[in-house]
């Protein structure tokens, strides 16, 4: 093999080694572009997953029924420290899904939970720091009232609210078969 025949041979196989190249090349930054957009899919995807927004139920079951049911406990054991802390919890909760949900039915619901919340907790706050166990139980069933006259105003009526008693101590009416 002479030196001029091996060029002759390896020139054109050069170019045709050189389009497949340029071909993958290509094709390499097309599907780099498309991991990188359907990346872009699943990170956006992603994020509206990171992004969920808990139902008022899902709040009203996480973060109020729990602290309305042990605030009636502090109050019952006469553990006024405690009831003051639930207190602030259970009236911070109830910012927080104004805060979260700002309206339901078209009608502005920090505003709602404000009208019907204020006054019982201003009341509870009262009886507590006064350790009042009276004006405390009286005081928490308004707020009961209230609970409950929030879901009736808003076609809820279903989710009865009551002060717990002695033998349970769950605030959800659902066992009471005579209602009806
Ligand atoms: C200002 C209005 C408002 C007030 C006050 C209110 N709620 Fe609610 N609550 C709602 C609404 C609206 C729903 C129904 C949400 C839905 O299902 O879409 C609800 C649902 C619930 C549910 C049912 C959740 C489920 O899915 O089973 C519970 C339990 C509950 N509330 C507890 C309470 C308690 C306890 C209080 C008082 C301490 C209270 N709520 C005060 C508006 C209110």
């Amino acid at each position: 093999m002479d030196d001029r025949e091996s060029n002759i041979e390896r020139s054109p196989l050069d170019v045709t080694r050189r389009i497949p190249a340029m071909i993958v090349a290509a094709a390499m930054v097309s599907l780099a572009t498309g991991i990188a957009a359907s990346r872009g899919v699943a990170a956006a995807s992603e994020a509206a997953r990171t992004e969920y927004l808990p139902s008022i139920s899902d709040l009203m079951i996480a973060t109020i029924q729990p602290r309305h049911e042990r605030l009636w406990q502090a109050g019952q054991n006469k553990n006024w420290e405690f009831a003051s802390y639930e207190l602030g919890n259970l009236h911070g909760a109830f910012n927080r899904i104004g805060l979260a949900h700002s309206t339901v039915h078209d009608i502005p619901f920090p505003e709602m939970i404000a009208s019907v919340t204020k006054q019982p907790l201003d009341e509870l706050n009262s009886a507590i720091r006064s350790k009042d166990g009276i004006a405390f139980a009286k005081a928490y069933a308004d707020l009961t009232g209230a609970c409950n006259s929030c879901h009736q105003a808003l076609n809820h009526g279903a989710v009865v609210i009551r002060v717990p008693g002695r033998q349970s101590a769950s605030d959800l009416g659902i066992s009471d078969a005579s209602r009806d």
